[in-house]
């Protein structure tokens, strides 16, 4: 009788390991982790997470600038996040810096909501972003925008530093942002190497990680909007509804079961279970497999390179080896006959994700389809895609948004906008590049630890005696 009843408390415990592995999961919990609510005394508590005002006298070595203005919306709407009822104004170039700990990507998300103020016309509001030395925007407005703007960046650093600098577009413009998140991203959120497809053929693109990217698309294929809150590291991901071209053959599926994450395989920091645990898939549901793709269309812009991550998890099929199906970006075939099985190790819903580098073309849009293959089996599932992220590349002048380097966004200030003349901009952003170099070999000057006040940088360069091309 003793013989089973062992057994019985192996399988027990075994299970109660297995369960207790699957629960024990640790939240992230990222070495850099800057919160700040610009513009701001008391700081505000989002989603459970601390913003603290950039007005906080501690940490900073740095005197406050007397040219910059605080806004705050006296009648904030109801259920609007704390965060969005203040905002810092700049009427010069001004920069947060930040002391970075964790060599490695970054992730940077500036906050942007405007309100009403007697202080100023947001129309005038239009200004340049840089970020260490990218340019992540340009002329960019967010006057008469309802809702909050989110703009999320991914940038490597191994400086010790990340300094983010706002400058207003001309004299009469001003710069402004509500709240500023500067986090190190998980070491596994971007890989170096990814697949360039083109129409010609599918070859390797290495050094990614070091490329500044712009998040500009995250869509929870087939489910619902996944919010901070419930993101393992507070993204936002919306519906795929309005990227799907119109197709009778896709279907939603949803799995109510726990997603297996495996080493080696997305983590749930790359895509957490609200992604991987909905779908669309392509089903067959009799002797012929269905002659359709399911197809996600994008805006994008000709000049960028985009990385296209795309989510995979069999939450769908009944048995392993079964799924068989192509990929393609652009109408490109990126991926033949993707064995998602095998790609998973042999276990079900257990999520996979593959990134493809394209080019963006004339077409202004990128698109994203999945359909079967020929070795794609009749009465299954012959299609899944769980979720999509783009992200931009910046381009040859290290800049995200427009033809011109950061360099020239700052000599040029306040003469008026940047973009006039490319390709004199082009000869001028590498003499600047060079001199750059050789400024930054000549002067190995220390910096100060982040500073929660922004700096003006016409008294920043005064201080350490070092003009900038600005004269
Ligand atoms: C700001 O611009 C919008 C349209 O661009 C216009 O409707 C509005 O009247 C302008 N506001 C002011 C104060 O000029
Ligand atoms: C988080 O996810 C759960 C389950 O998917 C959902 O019920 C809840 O509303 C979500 N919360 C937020 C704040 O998005
Ligand atoms: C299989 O089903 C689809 C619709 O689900 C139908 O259009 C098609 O004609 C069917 N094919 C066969 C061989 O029955
Ligand atoms: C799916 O899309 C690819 C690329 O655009 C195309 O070559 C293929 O013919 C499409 N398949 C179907 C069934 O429409
Ligand atoms: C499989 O599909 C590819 C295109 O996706 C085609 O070129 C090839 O001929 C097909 N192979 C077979 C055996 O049908
Ligand atoms: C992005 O910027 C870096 C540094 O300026 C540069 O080396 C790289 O080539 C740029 N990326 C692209 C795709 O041009």
């Amino acid at each position: 009788m003793e013989f089973p009843y062992r057994k019985l408390i192996l399988f027990l415990s075994i299970l109660s390991l297995s369960t207790l592995s699957a629960l024990s999961h640790s939240p992230f919990s990222p070495v850099d982790n800057f919160l700040v609510d610009c513009g701001s005394t008391v700081g505000s508590t989002v989603d459970n997470r601390l913003f603290v005002p950039d007005s906080a006298k501690r940490d900073s070595s740095l005197s406050s600038s007397t040219r910059s203005i605080t806004l705050r919306n006296e009648n904030p709407p109801p259920n609007s996040p704390q965060i969005y009822s203040t905002a810092r104004a700049f009427r010069r170039p001004s920069k947060y810096k930040f002391l970075i700990r964790d060599e490695g990507t970054h992730m940077v998300r500036l906050h942007f909501q405007t309100f009403n103020s007697l202080k100023f016309d947001w129309n005038n509001s239009q200004f340049h972003v840089l970020v260490n030395g990218f340019v992540a925007l340009a002329d960019f407005r967010a006057g008469g925008v309802q809702s909050p703007i989110v703009m999320e960046f991914l940038i490597w650093v191994s400086t010790g530093k990340l300094v983010i600098e706002f400058v207003p577009a001309e004299k009469s413009n001003f710069a402004f942002v509500n709240a500023i998140e500067v986090i190190s991203a998980p070491k596994d959120l971007v890989a170096d190497t990814a697949k360039f497809v083109s129409s010609d053929k599918v070859e390797d693109f290495n050094g990614l990680a070091k490329q500044a990217l712009q998040v500009v698309h995250r869509v929870n294929v087939g489910g619902s909007k996944v919010t901070p809150f419930n993101d393992s590291i507070w993204r936002t991901w919306i519906t795929d509804d309005e990227y799907l071209e119109p197709n009778s053959g896709s279907k939603r599926v949803y799995f109510g079961g726990r997603i297996k994450y495996q080493d080696g395989g997305a983590s749930r920091e790359v895509g957490p279970d609200n992604v991987y645990n909905s779908a669309r898939v392509i089903h067959s549901t009799n002797a012929s497999i269905p002659k359709v793709n399911m197809t996600w269309v994008f805006p994008a812009i000709a000049g960028y390179k985009y990385l296209v991550r795309m989510h995979f998890c069999d939450i769908a099929s009944i048995s392993i080896g079964l799924l068989y199906f192509n990929v393609y970006v652009n109408g490109n075939l990126a991926y033949e006959n993707l064995d998602l099985s095998m790609a998973s190790n042999y276990i079900l819903a257990s999520p996979f994700y593959a990134d493809f580098v394209v080019d963006g073309d004339d077409s202004g849009v990128l698109r994203v389809s999945v359909g079967p293959s020929n070795m794609s089996v009749p009465y299954a599932i012959d299609g899944v895609l769980n979720g999509i992220e783009i992200m931009k590349l910046n381009n040859s002048m290290g800049s995200l948004d427009g033809d011109y380097c950061a360099g020239w966004v700052l000599r040029n200030w306040p003469s008026g906008h940047v973009g006039f003349v490319v390709p004199l901009v082009a000869a001028a952003c590498l003499l600047l590049s060079i001199s750059l170099v050789m400024r930054r070999k000549m002067n190995a000057e220390g910096f100060v630890a982040w500073s929660r006040l922004p700096m003006d940088v016409s008294e920043a360069n005064a201080k350490h005696g070092n003009a900038h091309p600005s004269s």
